[in-house]
């Protein structure tokens, strides 16, 4: 995927597939830090680490190899090679829904994506739409890595992060719907059900233009509970929830412990959340009325460290 959109121009941050240590020392002396170092066919952020330091890259290599060790097989992850990757350095992320065509591409959604402090990225949350919905510098260069990559169907999943500078670079991009639950915060804010342009796009109809002329009326948006690192002696559910507040789901129970957010294996639940207005900046609230709940719902004991 790398290869093909540094070929057709597409801008992506440059990396190397290493598998040793010797390996990773010297894409670090070529690529320059910080790096990032991430398992190249894992998902979730699963083992995706920011190193600063050559120590913190073999740090991060060590333990992106414990995380495939701990989910490969369940998986069905080879997780034999790691991508290491110049830094795009910044907090600002979104992903790109885009209905792909042969040769052709319309974005859908562009979703605003939060995510949780270095050295990890766990995603925290996602909001649609988000105010960059109209940056033509950003859908264009989504539609151009769906177009390099030969997607000539259904909907892709693009993950753009923007440099200190605000210039777009592509991470990665998904020959299908985004996940976490983001397919259900476009029908919400969109009325229409990207499911259906997915299979409609497979089944052969043309609906790039109904896409072209979706129009967002409202703001829906994903977020995961967290509760403070701990063992977790109670969850109390049941209390009244603030009105923006469309579904809440908690998954922890009492005696389970809670690493700090890492990836999707540290969330503790989830809560959807629904506001009449469209934002035009990146509004907090998801993070912000997420920690809120988490910290009425779930009493931790003991830290339990990282
Ligand atoms: N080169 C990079 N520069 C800056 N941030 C990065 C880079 N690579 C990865 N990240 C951050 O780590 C996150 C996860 O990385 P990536 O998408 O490559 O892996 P993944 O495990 O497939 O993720 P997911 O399944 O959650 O989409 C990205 O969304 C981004 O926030
Ligand atoms: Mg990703």
């Amino acid at each position: 995927m790398k290869q093909a959109l540094l070929t057709a121009g597409v801008r992506t941050p440059r990396s190397r597939l290493v598998q040793s240590d010797e390996e990773l020392l010297d894409a670090v002396e070529d690529l320059g830090l910080p790096v990032v170092v991430k398992p190249y066919d894992f998902g979730g952020s699963g083992g995706v680490v920011l190193a600063t330091t050559r120590e913190e890259a073999l740090a991060a290599l060590a333990e992106s190899k414990g995380v495939i060790a701990q989910y490969g097989a369940a998986f069905n992850i080879l997780g034999d090679k790691y991508l290491v990757e110049q830094f795009v350095d910044s907090d600002d992320e979104v992903s790109v829904e885009v209905l792909c065509g042969a040769g052709r591409a319309q974005v859908l959604a562009v979703t605003e994506k939060y995510l949780s402090p270095r050295p990890w990225f766990a995603e925290l949350a996602h909001l649609v739409p988000s105010h960059r919905t109209g940056d033509e510098a950003l859908t264009d260069l989504a539609v151009r890595a769906c177009v390099a990559l030969g997607i000539d169907r259904g909907l892709a999943h693009v993950e753009i992060k923007f440099g200190a500078d605000g210039t777009p670079w592509v991470i990665e991009v998904a020959a299908r719907p985004g996940g976490d639950g983001i397919m259900d915060q476009v029908e919400r804010a969109y009325e229409l059900n990207p499911y259906r342009l997915h299979v409609g796009s497979y089944l052969g109809v043309d609906l790039l233009g109904t896409v072209a002329a979706a129009v967002p009326v409202r703001t829906s948006a994903i977020a995961f509970l967290k509760a403070a690192p701990g063992r977790i002696r109670d969850v109390l559910d049941g209390k009244p929830l603030p009105p923006e507040v469309r579904s809440i789901n908690i998954a922890a129970k009492p005696g389970d412990l809670s690493h700090a957010a890492k990836n999707w294996s540290t969330r503790e639940g989830l809560v959807e959340l629904e506001w009449d207005e469209l934002f035009d900046a990146k509004t907090p609230l998801p993070v912000t009325v997420a920690k809120d709940l988490s910290d009425q719902i779930f009493v931790t004991g003991e830290a339990a460290g990282a």
